[in-house]
């Protein structure tokens, strides 16, 4: 199978029959625990019926319509969102990478003639791989190869509210902001950093973006990570979970950015693609009737009480742990490749980051009863690990 492929992912050597709730069912019938969530996208875990009912419904009517035409799953969706986060306007995209492209669009007409041009982001941030969002996001990793990106961009110290204000003035256009870095590890902004960031939006009227593609959602306990720091984004940019595993992702932005665009500015073919829109209105209904926002921050609380456990008895092999809600890094004093691949054989799945961080992106739905699956396995796992 493997040689069809570019080779651009390190895959698992397992075959994934069926999935049901949080757990992933191999070929030998083997049930394995997904506390990585499809990487953040399996909010309400796998096979729930009413986002199954809802896809089937609207496949039945129509499987696609051109963005020539207002179509009732899109507009409901977007009705749902907008009543629920207080944005003005939204756009719908396929995908994170997508979500990002079209900020840094709105951000380019909206300084157009002026000389307001640089794209501020972090040290550690993920914004996506497509050249403009992989512009911004700072990993050298995913950058060096790909050169040359777009000019203007300039990485500032993630968390360091002096470099900040070194690096911010009359020129800044935007800056980019993952409240939670999920790629980079794990990484919470701090109180001091969010309050130098809001100080500076107001001084200086740049068009401030929360990427809350990976964090929001619900998955912080909140809908939006940056609520839990009192910033207040022109624009949010989300997807991952928001078509319940169908590509989705959407633009949010408030009064300020509401006018930038007319028509032909942007588009996309399948954007808003009515099916996962339909998807997209459950997993918030019942993101929002299930309570899963307190389920996650009760879970990840007595998930991260578990880890610090740990942490205070293995000093020297689990050195942090972080986290907000069910977003959770555990950072190793090594690489964490070893730790993925013993916790799979006890059967959890869980996903590195950033080289010695196991990051933790369950669906929201799970228990104390999979908590405790999860710290067994991983207590076991740091004890014999080296
Ligand atoms: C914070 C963040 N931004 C952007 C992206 C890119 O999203 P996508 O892979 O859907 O293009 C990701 C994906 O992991 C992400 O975590």
């Amino acid at each position: 199978m493997t040689d069809y492929f570019f080779n651009t992912y390190k895959r698992l050597d397992e075959i994934v029959i069926q999935a049901e709730g949080p757990y992933l069912i191999l070929k030998n019938n083997r049930h394995v625990l997904d506390m990585a969530g499809g990487l953040g996208v399996n909010l309400l875990g796998y096979g729930n019926t009413s986002v199954i009912d809802a896809i089937e419904r609207q496949i039945s009517k129509y499987i696609h319509l051109s963005n020539y035409f207002y179509q009732e799953s899109q507009s409901q969706l977007a009705e749902k969102l907008i009543t629920l986060t207080g944005y003005s306007k939204i756009f719908f995209t396929n995908s994170g990478t997508e979500a990002t492209e079209a900020s840094i669009k709105i951000v380019r007409k909206y300084f157009r003639g002026t000389p307001r041009k640089t794209l501020i982001s972090f040290t550690g941030s993920f914004h996506g791989r497509t050249m403009g969002s992989l512009s911004l996001t700072a990993k050298e990793r995913y950058r060096e190869s790909f050169q040359p990106l777009l000019s203007d961009v300039l990485h500032v110290e993630f968390n360091s509210p002096c470099e900040l204000n070194n690096a911010l003035n009359y020129e800044t256009a935007a800056v980019f902001i993952e409240c939670i870095q999920g790629e980079g590890g794990v990484n919470l902004i701090t109180d001091e950093f969010a309050g130098e960031l809001n100080y500076l939006h107001e001084k200086f009227g740049f068009i401030l973006i929360a990427d809350e593609i990976q964090s929001g959602m619900g998955r912080t306990g909140k809908f939006f990570a940056f609520e839990h720091f009192g910033l207040k984004p022109d624009l949010v940019l989300v997807a991952k979970g928001l078509g319940g595993g169908l590509p989705l992702g959407a633009m949010l932005g408030n009064a300020k950015v509401a006018d930038v665009f007319s028509p032909g500015d942007h588009g996309s073919t399948f954007g808003g693609n009515p099916v996962s829109c339909a998807a997209g209105f459950v997993v918030i209904n019942e993101i929002v009737t299930r309570e899963l926002m307190r389920n996650s921050l009760n879970i990840g609380e007595y998930i991260l009480g578990g880890l610090e456990d740990l942490s205070r008895r293995y000093p020297a092999k689990l050195i942090s742990v972080r986290g907000k809600g069910l977003m959770i890094g555990a950072e190793l004093s090594f690489n964490a490749d070893v730790v993925v691949a013993e916790m799979l054989k006890k059967g959890v799945l869980v996903n590195s980051a950033s080289g010695n961080v196991i990051r933790l992106l369950p669906p929201l739905i799970i228990t104390t009863e999979h908590a405790d699956m999860f710290l067994k396995s991983f207590r076991e796992v740091i004890e014999t690990v080296n």
